[in-house]
């Protein structure tokens, strides 16, 4: 029997199609996803990884990995998501690889969304925090900035993101207007990126 991340993943091998480029995104759907790709290995044009850990699980089954400034643009991104409303808007980076994962859904043709059924919220972060990256010697100034901004930040302990950053995650932020708040947290200096992803929301949600 075939798990709902598996289902979910299952349904995003009908968007391939031979000679794309194609954005793989982080997370276990998308882990779930990248076990299916042995087939496309020869079919693909290039395939690009948004984290380290992608990366290697690409490698691991040889598929044609190339690093995002060797390629014009990405024709298909998928990725899963940590929360997903209505209007495919999200909450990214329980795995801290959303400013990788943010680029790549930017620079991609279709971004479609892989995630189960129970990802969705009729309000973004309510429930999860918003992952925020900062540059560790800024780690405490943003922090401040995110209790004026009526947020609770979490230092998540241990972990160095790809790009050897900090993470925090961000509870009680107002998210009613998803790209408001996108905004605002891209402008505080010593952010480099953010887990809400409403300015490039996915095109498609599969689930199961
Ligand atoms: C990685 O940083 C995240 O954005 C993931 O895409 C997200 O956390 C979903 O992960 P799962 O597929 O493991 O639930």
């Amino acid at each position: 029997m075939t798990s709902p991340k598996q289902q979910c993943a299952e349904k995003a091998l009908d968007y391939l199609k031979d000679g794309m480029v194609l954005g793989v995104g982080t997370g276990s759907t998308t882990e779930a996803f990248i076990a299916l790709l042995e087939p496309w290995r020869n079919r693909l044009e290039a395939v690009v990884a948004s984290s380290i850990a992608t990366a290697e699980k690409l490698k691991a089954l040889k598929m044609p990995l190339v690093e995002l400034n060797e390629v014009g643009k990405i024709d298909l991104y998928v990725d899963g998501a940590d929360e997903i409303n209505d209007h495919l808007q999200m909450i990214k980076g329980g795995g801290a690889a959303m400013t990788r994962e943010k680029i790549l859904a930017a620079a991609s043709q279709q971004f479609i969304c892989i995630a189960e059924k129970s990802k969705h919220v009729d309000l973004l972060a309510k429930k999860a925090p918003v992952p925020v990256e900062v540059i560790p010697m800024a780690r405490s100034f943003v922090a401040r900035e995110i209790v004026k901004l009526g947020g609770q930040p979490e230092y998540r302990i241990g972990v160095k993101t790809d790009n050897g950053n900090a993470i925090l995650d961000c509870y009680y932020l107002d998210c009613i207007d998803p790209l408001a708040l996108e905004q605002t947290l891209s402008m505080i200096p010593g952010v480099v990126g953010n887990g809400v992803f409403a300015k490039r929301r996915a095109d498609r949600w599969l689930h199961e």
